[in-house]
Parts: structure tokens; sequence; C-alpha cells
């Protein structure tokens, strides 16, 4: 059983990394075998607009344009049991790379020029998945005042993926070297062990 996580934090060893690494601990500790990638990292270049991706019909993913890492990236994802999708919030939102890697799943949707709206090619999100965020503001007033988990949901439902837990982690600023809350680890143990349990439950469904 494969888990990837997608990072979309800008330091190695902050809080949202640290949280994640934890997750990935647990579901290893249940027999998963996990990868990191972090999007600062990868060489994904920004969605052009160009809508090529989005003329074909069928419940394919369109082919995008651009040769870059976003390929072997879908991929990748295509071929994991469960996502652990990350990203801290800035400026009320998910970081730019984040953001950046979320634009570039237009071609999850069928849009001929000519029709007002995209539709999602494939609504199916059977997948677990795990959203994880943090921010300096303390977590209920960041998850009450912003749209940054939604966006996270929105961004795993359009790869397949439906959320099993969220960890969002406030105040998160406080030191330049940040440690994960007793709380926040026990939780990030748990929904490790969950995301594995639901995985196994998919696998045991589909035999
Ligand atoms: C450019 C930038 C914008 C930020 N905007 C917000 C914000 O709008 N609200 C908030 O509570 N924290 C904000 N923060 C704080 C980050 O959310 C916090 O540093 C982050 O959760 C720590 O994650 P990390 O340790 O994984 O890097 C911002 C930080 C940066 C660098």
């Amino acid at each position: 059983m494969k888990i990837i996580a997608i990072v979309g934090g800008y330091r190695k060893g902050g809080m949202t990394d640290a949280a994640v690494d934890e997750v990935l601990a647990a579901a290893r500790d249940a027999g998963a075998e996990t990868e990191i990638i972090h999007l600062i990292d990868a060489h994904i270049e920004f969605c052009r607009n160009c809508r090529t991706c989005t003329q074909a019909e069928g419940p394919q993913r369109g082919e995008c344009v651009i040769e870059d890492d976003m390929q072997a990236l879908l991929a990748a994802l295509d071929a994991a049991d469960a996502l652990v999708l990350a990203s801290p919030m800035n400026f009320g939102s998910v970081t730019a790379v984040t953001k950046r890697f979320m634009e570039r799943l237009l071609c999850t949707a069928y849009w001929p020029w000519g029709k007002p709206a995209p539709k999602i090619r494939n609504p199916r999100k059977d997948k677990p998945a795990v959203l994880i965020t943090s921010s300096a503001a303390p977590a209920f007033i960041s998850r009450l005042s912003t749209r940054i988990v939604r966006s996270l949901k929105e961004t795993a439902g359009l790869l397949g993926f439906y959320p099993v837990g969220v960890l969002f982690m406030g105040l998160a600023a406080m030191r330049q070297r940040p440690r994960l809350s007793d709380r926040a680890r026990k939780k990030a143990r748990l929904l490790g062990g969950k995301l594995v349990a639901k995985a196994q439950q998919k696998r045991g469904n589909a035999r």
C-alpha cells in the first residue's frame, strides 16, 4: 500500500512538514509504504489557460501541453492508495506553490470552447486523504474565517481522494524551529492509522 504526501510548505522541518512526517510515520507503522513530494522542489509551471487539456470529452484527464514534473506527479497519485495533502496558510489561503499545483488540475475538467463552465470529468472520490494546514492565528479562527480547508478538499477531490480527517494547527508561527504539540502529534498519528485502515478497507471491498 502506497501513501503519497504532497506538501506545499516552504520550510522543511516546519510545522506543516513535521505533521506530515508524523502522519506518514504512523502509516508506515501500520504497514504502508510512503513518499513525500515537496512542491517547492518540483518543476511545476503555471497553467497558461490555453485550455488544450479541457477540449476532448471523456473521463480521462486531458493532456497538458507543458512538459514538466506534473505528468509524473499525477501518475504517482493515480497509483497511490491514499494521500496526505498539506499546505501552511499564507494570506488566508494555501501557499503559492500549492495554488500553482491546484491550477494545473484544470485537466480534470471537460470545458470546450463555447461552454460557459467546466464539468468535472470523473467525479469519483474513493481513495482516502488526510488534509493538513497550519496558521499563525489560532486554528478555530483560521478555520472559520478562511476557505483553506475547502480548497485542500477540492484539490484532493479532483485527484480522486476524499478526506478522512483534517489536522489544522494554529499558533504555528511562534518559534523559529517549531515543535508539534503533543495534541497535534497524537492526532497526526491517529490520522496516519486511519488512512491505512480506510485504504485497506477499500482494497478489501475491491476483492
Ligand atoms: C507570506 C506569509 C503569509 C502568511 N499569512 C498568514 C495568514 O494570513 N494568517 C495566519 O494565521 N498566518 C499566516 N502566516 C503564518 C504561517 O501560516 C505560518 O508561519 C505557517 O503555518 C508555518 O508553517 P511551516 O512551519 O510549515 O512553515 C503567513 C506566513 C507567511 C510566510
